[in-house]
């Protein structure tokens, strides 16, 4: 399983790249307008910095809601570095754009997917990446991670090659059950990086070690 990061901040991205395991970002206009990114110009010139940093799949994300405008957006966004991605929502019209997009040979991650279904079309219709939301269907009582593990084996039983990208994670466990669910990749926040390698019994031991070492260095 790969890891991306979800943030559009760079200073996250450019520590998470010194640690070796980042594969690629995931943004959308709400991670951007946290950062203070206003308009498709500024976004333009984030996205094309983070792409800079890392040389995996960076996704951006229209914010048209009809299917022309996002064909345009998606069309203008492809063109900011050879890594990006576009982000398109799982609506009816996001599909037909989806499909447009894709046979120009367009890369896609399929947004805001709920469901089984919602991704069965998007990959049929050409997506390289589907993004199931699993906090936001666990913050509505339902088993987001059931849904990453539905998609990884519908597709493979079909032979469909379109990656199945675990997001909205919320906290570690999202990144175990992501793993074992069989995830292609796991798309998490700053936070969650951190928390994934953090162990208090590693602090305990090391200062352990520590300790144990100054006992004998001043006996
Ligand atoms: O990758 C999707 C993500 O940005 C949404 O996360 O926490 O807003 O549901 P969240």
């Amino acid at each position: 399983m790969l890891i991306f990061l979800d943030t559009a901040n760079l200073e996250e991205i450019r520590h998470a790249a010194r640690l070796g395991v980042l594969r690629g970002v995931t943004t959308n206009p709400s991670l951007a307008a946290k950062e203070g990114i206003g308009g498709l110009g500024s976004y333009r010139v984030a996205v094309q910095e983070i792409a800079r940093v890392v040389d995996g799949p960076i996704s951006a994300e229209v914010l048209s809601t009809h299917v022309q405008g996002m064909v345009e957006e998606g069309r203008e966004i492809a063109t900011w570095a050879p890594n990006v991605v576009v982000k398109i929502p799982s609506t009816l019209q996001g599909l037909e754009a989806m499909s447009t997009l894709a046979r120009e040979g367009i890369r896609i991650n399929q947004t805001l997917c709920f469901s089984l279904n919602q991704a069965l079309l998007g990959a049929l219709a050409g997506a390289s990446f589907v993004s199931p939301f699993v906090g936001r269907l666990d913050d509505e009582g339902h088993d987001g991670m059931q849904l990453v593990a539905d998609m990884v084996q519908v597709f493979q039983k079909y032979r469909i090659t379109t990656k199945v990208v675990a997001a909205s994670i919320r906290h570690p466990l999202h990144c175990v059950a992501a793993a074992k669910a069989g995830a292609d990749i796991v798309t998490v926040p700053y936070k969650v990086l951190l928390q994934m390698m953090h162990h208090p019994l590693t602090d305990v031991g090391v200062a352990r070690f520590l300790q144990d070492w100054e006992k004998t260095v001043k006996a």
